[in-house]
């Protein structure tokens, strides 16, 4: 016993030694591997990408021992789930903590690439989160990402445009039709109306609304009900709007979101179908349409309703992270109620947390907020299910041959409906 204790006590001479010759105390030194290092992945921010960084600043501060670089990703779905799919399959941990599309959830959690997270969440906040995202969250009833920012696809009109010729913002397809049509034929350089086109996830965004709109569905109680008169007209209509009535550009079967939203915001357009992201961006300083615009929820056919396409980003932990706890602390700071309002505030993230549409602050900075309250209350998810990526990379190309007349809308549909049978079928 008493040699151990002479060893110790000489050991501690050695130590202090060195730390005298060093010049450091123990105090001051870092632990051995220095602060636990997260990596945050996302998709591409539009604009200033300054807040985002401020806010993990203020992580940082708040906890010591962790630092977070964040990295970003392009902004296109697909894309980013292309790398997910490659990364999180090859069981990869250079990532701890990144946003997903409402629609991936089922299939991550599925593949087992997420940790779960409910725990995180006590049980009387999850209530405060719209339906669309809480439904997006969970798999096997069990919360695998938290609810981040909301989307709905909205109708962006030039106010000034429409009242100089005496319309209203058009309430049904065949008005904006009408509409468009009228300001046309006076006022030269300017396209009718643009939406997104281009063969990808946000085409099927797009053609959902129609479908919708038109009493229409893809899916019934698990079931394939694509082919139908409905959705045929809808899908019909899309293509009449480029080249029977001549208010969309051809141009449009190639347009993705950004494309709509620069020329929409060089006041190229009368009407643009976006998410609400682009609404601060046209009416930021110096944009050309500031103070011109307005927003109305998506037209619908007559005897329909508008059924704007529900989109939006969720947060998870990849499974294979080395710091689950740190990322745990990370993620739950940045689906905070504080973080959601500095977003929604800087960048024009809209909160998926429902009492912050009645928060003050947020209410003077952006005016829309009620607005878009009830639209994301109303905005109806993509079919929640494992197999949704398959079936969109079904849909994705028979939409787009309808779209630019390779197909017959009915011809198309009946295509993805044998096709999305066929998936389900082998469940
Ligand atoms: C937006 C939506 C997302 C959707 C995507 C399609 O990012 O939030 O849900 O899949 O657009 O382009």
């Amino acid at each position: 016993m008493k040699s151990t204790a002479t060893i110790r006590i000489g050991m501690i001479g050695i130590v202090s030694s060195l730390i005298f010759l060093t010049g450091c105390s123990p105090q001051s030194s870092p632990p051995p591997e220095g602060p636990v290092r997260l990596v945050l992945k996302l998709g591409k921010i539009f604009g200033d990408p300054g807040p985002l960084r401020r806010l993990l600043d203020q992580f940082e501060k708040e906890n010591p021992g962790i630092r977070v670089r964040e990295e970003m990703l392009p902004s296109s779905s697909d894309e980013q789930h292309q790398f997910y799919a490659t990364n999180l399959e090859a069981g990869s941990s250079d990532f701890d903590v990144f946003s997903l599309d409402v629609i991936w959830v089922p299939s991550f959690a599925r593949a087992g690439w997420l940790r779960e997270v409910g725990h995180l969440l006590p049980a009387a906040e999850r209530e405060d989160f719209f339906p669309g995202p809480v439904e997006a969250v969970q798999y096997w009833d069990r919360w695998f990402a938290l609810p981040w920012y909301i989307d709905a696809g909205l109708l962006y009109y030039r106010k000034g445009l429409l009242e100089k010729y005496g319309f209203r913002p058009p309430r049904t397809w065949p008005e904006l039709v009408q509409a468009a049509q009228a300001v046309l034929r006076k006022e030269k350089g300017i396209y009718g109306f643009l939406w997104q086109g281009k063969q990808y996830e946000g085409l099927v965004c797009n053609v959902l609304e129609y479908m919708g709109s038109n009493g229409g569905r893809v899916f019934q109680k698990g079931r394939a009900v694509i082919d139908s008169p409905e959705n045929q007209e809808a899908l019909g209509f899309m293509r009449d709007l480029i080249v029977k009535y001549r208010v969309s550009p051809p141009l449009v079967t190639s347009a993705v979101e950004e494309t709509a939203r620069n020329i929409f915001g060089n006041g190229g357009a009368l009407f643009m179908r976006n998410w609400p992201y682009a609404w601060g961006l046209l009416q930021r300083e110096g944009s050309p349409v500031r103070g011109k615009i307005g927003i109305a929820p998506l037209p619908f056919f007559p005897g329909g309703r508008s059924a704007p396409t529900l989109g939006g980003w969720q947060l998870g932990l990849n499974r294979h992270s080395r710091y689950p706890r740190e990322a745990e602390k990370l993620l739950i700071f940045l689906a905070s109620s504080p973080s959601q309002k500095f977003l929604a505030l800087s960048v024009g993230y809209h909160p998926t947390r429902k009492s912050l549409y009645r928060d003050k602050d947020l209410a003077e900075a952006q005016p829309l907020l009620p607005r878009l309250y009830g639209i994301f209350m109303e905005a109806i998810p993509r079919p929640v299910t494992p197999y949704y990526l398959m079936i969109t990379q079904v849909l994705q190309p028979e939409f787009s041959a309808a779209l630019s007349g390779i197909k017959s809308p009915g011809r198309a549909l009946r295509s993805a409906h044998k096709q999305v049978e066929h998936i389900m079928g082998a469940e």
